[in-house]
């Protein structure tokens, strides 16, 4: 018989510190990590590689016909790939993430990437974060827990994360990027930021990584047996 998988979902709006920790829970639980955020990522780098803006003025369809993108893990690290350039490291300017928000709002977009996100749940252990992870891409994960902090908090943590790679985006440009984001995310028609009806809750607000950490490995004794 075969076994079953297990499947963890991470949802929240950016900034909630749902990578970092959900990279540190993969680590402790021996399973892996999916940051489908990449993927939407690569897609919107691509649109903008071919000369569009956030405004997407094309045939969306027709464009993704000649858009490849995969996921490989190296190292047990996802990297995430257009056609044979690895580009892990160009997804995460303000520019690129502006781009994600923009094409994961296009229904043929998360077509595209529904069946390789449920691939990885079926093959392996996961722990899968984005947005609509827990409510239409894993609606029987074995656990959902919606992530989510103050945005202050969550444009604080960002805007420390660009200012450490040379951004020189100021706090109050990443506050409203990250207000405007949530807001196209959660207002969205088609499978919009929320948490699943069974989703736990959980908020980082005023916790480090480590108490955060401490926080999810308790809601996952409870929950998972
Ligand atoms: O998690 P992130 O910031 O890397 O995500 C980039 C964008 O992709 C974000 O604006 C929302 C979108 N996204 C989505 O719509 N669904 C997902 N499962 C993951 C991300």
């Amino acid at each position: 018989m075969e076994t079953k998988t297990k499947a963890i979902a991470i949802d929240g709006p950016a900034g909630a510190g749902k990578s970092s920790l959900a990279k540190a829970l993969a680590k402790k639980l021996d399973f892996i990590y999916v940051d489908t955020g990449a993927l939407y990522r690569a897609i919107g780098l691509a649109f903008s590689k071919r000369g569009f803006d956030t405004s997407l003025n094309c045939d969306i369809a027709d464009e993704l016909k000649n858009i490849n993108v995969d996921i490989r893990f190296i190292d047990g690290v996802q990297h995430v790939f257009l056609g044979e350039t690895d580009v892990s490291e160009e997804i995460r300017t303000p520019v690129a993430s502006m781009m994600a928000s923009a094409v994961s709002a296009k229904g043929e977009v998360r077509a595209k990437l529904l069946d390789m996100q449920r691939d990885f749940a079926k093959k392996y252990n996961c722990i899968m974060d984005g947005r609509d992870i827990g409510t239409v891409v894993l609606p029987d994960a074995d656990l959902k827990i919606f992530l989510t902090a103050s945005d202050e908090e969550r444009a604080m943590r960002r805007y420390k994360e660009l200012k450490e790679k040379g951004d020189t985006s100021t706090f109050e440009e990443v506050l409203s990027d990250m207000r405007q984001r949530d807001y196209n995310d959660s207002h969205r028609a088609i499978a919009p930021l929320k948490p699943a009806e069974d989703a736990v809750i959980a908020d980082t607000t005023g916790k480090n990584v480590e108490e955060s950490l401490v926080m999810l490995l308790d809601i996952i004794k409870e929950n998972i047996k």
